[in-house]
């Protein structure tokens, strides 16, 4: 099936939790990593599918924080296949402008990876197509933490005095906002909670859930998900635009009294 979307009401920032590596491969009696590297050309499919429906962003919940805790085999399964996709991708991200980064508790990231994401980063840095922003060793509620004790350290050091902390001054110092907020969160595997990531900057984002585990996610599923967004009414708690209230003209007092009383 092939879906038709509006090219030119594309989600400018797309995230995606890339949920199901382990149950794909569970259900073919392999061991979880097989599933991880499957997921890793997943992962390379809809890299290139969004590059090339122009979104400004794509965010990837990789690894996160709390992805530390699983057996030490399919942690360093998990580090390798990292650190292979940014070997072998490096040319085509070049290539093609895009920008990596990343967001989370990277400095606890092994060596060998670090070695081949710093460079990517830095030499990427200008490109000005699609940022890919890769959130390793992620967590929404550490990106909170460390956020808040950035800001608290401004405060100590007489450079922000409290009253200027608000909404603003806590997205500019939060890393996950430099791409500007998501857009449209897709979460594959069939689960539908947020598992810490995004908290802050998801606030209002659009939340499409697929079935489909990571592995045998498709180009034509992220199509559908856009779709699936393109079809919401986005009310960020107003009234909805296309609601014949928000295009009337404020009613009379009389009319206001009618309509509270009917
Ligand atoms: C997502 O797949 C990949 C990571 C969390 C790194 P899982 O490994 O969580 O797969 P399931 O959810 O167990 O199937
Ligand atoms: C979320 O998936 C993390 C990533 C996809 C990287 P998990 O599999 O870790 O989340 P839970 O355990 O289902 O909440
Ligand atoms: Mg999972």
């Amino acid at each position: 099936m092939s879906t038709l979307i509006d090219l030119r009401r594309i989600p400018a920032h797309v995230a995606i939790i890339m949920d199901g590596n382990g149950r794909w491969a569970q259900h073919r009696g392999a061991l979880r990593p097989t599933g991880h590297r499957e997921g890793s050309q997943t992962v390379r499919q809809i890299v290139r599918a969004s590059r090339r429906l122009g979104l400004r962003a794509l965010t990837l919940y990789a690894f996160s924080e709390q992805n530390w805790q699983r057996p030490s085999f399919e942690v360093d399964a998990l580090m390798e296949l990292l650190r292979e996709f940014l070997v072998t991708e490096r040319e085509e991200i070049l290539e093609n402008g895009i920008r990596l980064t990343s967001i989370g508790r990277t400095e606890r990231l092994p060596s060998r990876v670090l070695e081949v994401l710093r460079p990517l980063e830095a030499e990427s840095a200008n490109n000005t197509g699609m940022t890919l922003c890769l959130a390793l060793s992620y967590g929404g509620r550490e990106e909170l933490a460390d956020t808040m004790r950035a800001l608290a350290a401004q405060v100590a050091r007489g450079e922000l005095a409290p009253s200027s902390v608000d909404e603003s001054s806590i997205d500019h110092a939060m890393p996950s906002m430099a791409q500007g907020t998501v857009d449209l969160l897709i979460r594959t595997g069939g689960e539908q909670r947020i598992s810490n990531f995004l908290l802050w900057n998801a606030a209002y984002a659009e939340l499409v859930f697929s079935e489909r585990l990571w592995p045998e996610f498709e180009v034509e599923d992220l199509y559908d998900a856009i779709a699936e967004y393109q079809g919401r009414d986005r009310r960020f708690g107003k009234v909805s635009a296309l609601s014949p209230d928000a295009l009337a003209p404020d009613p009379t007092p009389s009319e206001l009294a009618t309509a509270v009383h009917a």
